[in-house]
Parts: structure tokens; C-alpha cells; sequence
């Protein structure tokens, strides 16, 4: 297993996050259950937010990307962190305001803001909406009119890199539903017609490259790319970028074919972003602009694990062993959507050998309901505890009610004591939009 500071197995050979053990955690809560480790998240807010204060002063913000792990606490979290969130509905915008987040430190994005998302945003004064479209430009001047109000925006540049990484989360090629190109001169035509809007206040721009992505070449040529459009428009314009916004994708150690980061040397991403800002602003001739970054799965996806418990075990001679868990694409639907990989491990047996290939099948109805695919474990027997790691990011926040199973709870763990930050879902829970219509009522 890899050293992750997050996780220790104990002297019981059991698995530990944040310091508490894991087979405990299991009694006390049941499974499956997503389980975090509060001083991890902590940790990465702060190496965030510190890099930049100190290598940019304060003329910019670090804003959790609320869309990897949503709840109320982890808005409280990043209150107390001093950071900014970006919000992507008005679900999650609902929720940050329920949490008493600050509005002013709040972003929306979205490629589609519908209407009332739009509406909400300008009530509780959001610091700063991304616009994604030519419709969206139009309908936040109308709803800022309204409202006898400017609001400020970026706009979503999209500046055609390519990073390595799953083509669902690339967002920055030039077909993609994100943002407006560069290479074609669509950044430039919204540019011109959001300064011709008189109820909004063009700010600058956003891009976002993509997700889980490595390379810290990818996010230079990105700012590159950015901040000669930034000069383009000076020059052409005499339109002054206030604000940049690089977005998130830091990648995050899944299984040993990734790298392992240490919080530390997620710090050397941000300076790399940093240097080229610098770099191309004197260039360029331009002025630093406010510096925002986004980073989600780097913050929460390592102080996030699930536990499940074992049950069936199917061995198909020659072929496979399934080893099934209570859980499943409902609460982690990455393998489904993206073939994504995981690394299980035996939490009441986390020193034994791993003497087995297996793989990690969900209860749902549904071949592809699969966790982990030909993962090494020792031999599991019903009745164990599987821990899956790295999984704070994008499983809780994309779990469902595929064939009406529960979405599990979530815990948070400080100082190896856990507590509820998401209660587990009921069955009242499940039915209790249902509407029989009167018709169909049994007599
Ligand atoms: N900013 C914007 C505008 C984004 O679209 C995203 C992620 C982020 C920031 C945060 O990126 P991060 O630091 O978390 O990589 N469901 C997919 C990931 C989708 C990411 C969408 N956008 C997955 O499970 O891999």
C-alpha cells in the first residue's frame, strides 16, 4: 500500500483514515459508507490558498470546486479555510448558502444556467457568475436590469489544449460543449458583445482544462494561451483583463499507475501556473490579474475512502472472481461512466498478502456495475470490509438511486472521531416524491 498520510493500519491489522479505525467506523455506521478525513481536506485548502498568497500576495482566491463533494459541512470547511467555492447549480448554490457560506466568495458556472439558477444567483449576490453562452450573457444582463443591479462575469474561454487525460473529462479541445474558443474567434466576438451589455461588468476570463490531468506542461500552455488572448484584446480593444481564472484538474493518486502527489507537491502545480502568469504578464505588457484556481478532486479525493461489506463471492473457473460488495455504481458510478481504477483494500485484514486477482462487482442490476476490474486482494470471504481508496471526489456527489438502493451516509473524521456530515437515506426518503394519482389508488 502506498504511504498515504491519511491512512495507517493499526496494530490490529486493521485500516485507520484520519485515525479511526475503520472496522469500528463500519459498526458504529454500517456500510457502505463514505468516510473523510477532515485534516487531509484541511491540508490542501491551506497549501492551496498559502502558495498563492505567498508567491502572488493577496491579489487572488483559491475556490473549492464544490461539484467533487457537496454537502453543507464542507462549505463550513472552506469558510473557515478562508477560501472561495465555485458552484455549478443552483443545488449546490443552495446548499453554500444554507451552510452560511459568503455569497461575495462564490462563483457559478455551468454551460446552461437556466433561468432561475440565474435568478437565485443575483438574489444572493454571487460574487461572480462564468458566463458559458451568448444566451446566458443576455439573460444575466436582463435579470441584473431587473434587479437595478451589475453583476460581474468572466467568460469561459476555451483555449484548445489538449491534456492527457479520459476524453469525458477533457473540456478544452476546440469541440467541446465548454467555453468559447479562442482559435476561432468566438472569445473575442463574446468578449466585444458582453462589453456592449450595460448591466454586466466583464471582469475577464475562465478556462478550465480538464480533470485528473498531470502534466503541469498542459495548465502552462493554457495560461500561455490565455494571456496572449488577454493581449490580443488589450491591443485590439483596449480591453483590460481584471481577473483570470485557471480552473482546477490536479491529478490525484487512483492506483500505482498515477502519481503520487504529496499536499506539498500539489504547491509546485500552482507556482508553475504562477511563473507563467508572471512570465507572460511582462511579456505581454499586461498588468497581474486577480489569479483564481479551482482545484476539486486534489482537495477532497484522497481524504475520501468508501467502505462496503463483502457478500457474495462468485469464482468462475478460468475466467474471473467476483467479489461483491453492498454498494455499487450508486454510490460510485466511475467505472461505469469512465473505466476508472480504484485500489481496494481489506480493512480488517489490511497486512495480509494480496494473493488473489478479483474483481469488485456492485448489487446492482447491471453487468457493468463493476467497482474495480482485476485488482489484487488477499482471499476475501463474506463478511469483510473493503476499503476503496481515493474516492471523495466525484463518488458521494455523482452517487444515484439506480434500482432504489440507498446513497450511504457520510462521516467526517477529525482526530479519530467521526461524525455524521451526511445522514444515511431512508426508504421514506426514496418514495416520498411519489405520487400515486387518485386513479391508480388501490380500493
Ligand atoms: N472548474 C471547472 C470549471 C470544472 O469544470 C471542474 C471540473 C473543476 C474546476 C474542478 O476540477 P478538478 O480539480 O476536480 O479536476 N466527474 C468527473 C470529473 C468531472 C470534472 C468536471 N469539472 C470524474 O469523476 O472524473
Amino acid at each position: 500500500m502506498n504511504a498515504r498520510e491519511t491512512l495507517k493500519i493499526n496494530k490490529k491489522g486493521h485500516l485507520e483514515i484520519g485515525g479511526a479505525d475503520c472496522v469500528e467506523l463500519t459498526e458504529k455506521f454500517g456500510t457502505p459508507l463514505y468516510a473523510f478525513d477532515e485534516a487531509y481536506i484541511r491540508k490542501m485548502m491551506r497549501i492551496y490558498r498559502d502558495t498563492l498568497y505567498n508567491e502572488y500576495g493577496e491579489k487572488g482566491l483559491v475556490l473549492y470546486a464544490s461539484k467533487a463533494f457537496s454537502c453543507k459541512a464542507i462549505y463550513r470547511i472552506a469558510d473557515e479555510e478562508k477560501i472561495g467555492v465555485d458552484v455549478v447549480s443552483g443545488g449546490e448554490l443552495y446548499t453554500a448558502l444554507r451552510a452560511g457560506f459568503p455569497a461575495e466568495k462564490i462563483y457559478m458556472h455551468g454551460n446552461n444556467k437556466l433561468d432561475y439558477e440565474i435568478g437565485e444567483a443575483l438574489d444572493c449576490k454571487i460574487g461572480c457568475i462564468v458566463a458559458d453562452a451568448y444566451s446566458e450573457i443576455d439573460k444575466i444582463d436582463a435579470e441584473a436590469k431587473k434587479r437595478g443591479m451589475k453583476q460581474k462575469i468572466l467568460l469561459r474561454i476555451n483555449p484548445g489544449v489538449e491534456a492527457h487525460t479520459h476524453a469525458f473529462v477533457q473540456t478544452a479541445t476546440t469541440d467541446s460543449k465548454f467555453g468559447f474558443s479562442i482559435q476561432d474567434g468566438t472569445a473575442e466576438k463574446a468578449s466585444i458583445y458582453a462589453l456592449s451589455k450595460e448591466n454586466v461588468i466583464l471582469e475577464g476570463y475562465h478556462c478550465h482544462i480538464g480533470s485528473q490531468i498531470f502534466e503541469k506542461q498542459s495548465f502552462v500552455i493554457a495560461v500561455e494561451k490565455c494571456m496572449r488572448f488577454a493581449a490580443d484584446m488589450k491591443e485590439k480593444h483596449g480591453f483590460v483583463m481584471q481577473t483570470l481564472n485557471l480552473g482546477g484538474g490536479y491529478g490525484i493518486w487512483y492506483t500505482d499507475e498515477d502519481r503520487k502527489i504529496s499536499p506539498e507537491g500539489y504547491a509546485e502545480y500552482l507556482q508553475a501556473l504562477i511563473s507563467a502568469v508572471k512570465e507572460k504578464a511582462k511579456e505581454n505588457g499586461l498588468k497581474l490579474p486577480y489569479l483564481l484556481i479551482e482545484p476539486g478532486r486534489s482537495i477532497v479525493g484522497e481524504a475520501g475512502i468508501t467502505l462496503y461489506t463483502v457478500g457474495a463471492i462468485k469464482e468462475i473457473p478460468g475466467i474471473k472472481t467476483y467479489v461483491a460488495v453492498d454498494g455499487g455504481m450508486f454510490d460510485n458510478p466511475r467505472y461505469a461512466l469512465y473505466q476508472s481504477k480504484y485500489t481496494p483494500i481489506l480493512a480488517n485484514r489490511a497486512n495480509e498478502e494480496c494473493t488473489e486477482m478479483v474483481s469488485i462487482a456492485g448489487k446492482c442490476c447491471e453487468s457493468g456495475d463493476l467497482i474495480a476490474v482485476n485488482v489484487s486482494l488477499p482471499k476475501a470471504k463474506s463478511g469483510d470490509i473493503l476499503a476503496v481508496l481515493s474516492t471523495g471526489a466525484y463518488n458521494y456527489s455523482m452517487a444515484m438511486n439506480y434500482n432504489r438502493n440507498l446513497i450511504p451516509p457520510c462521516v467526517l473524521v477529525k482526530d479519530g472521531q467521526a461524525e455524521y456530515i451526511v445522514l444515511p437515506q431512508t426508504y421514506q426518503d426514496l418514495t416520498r416524491n411519489d405520487v400515486i394519482p387518485t386513479r391508480l389508488q388501490k380500493k
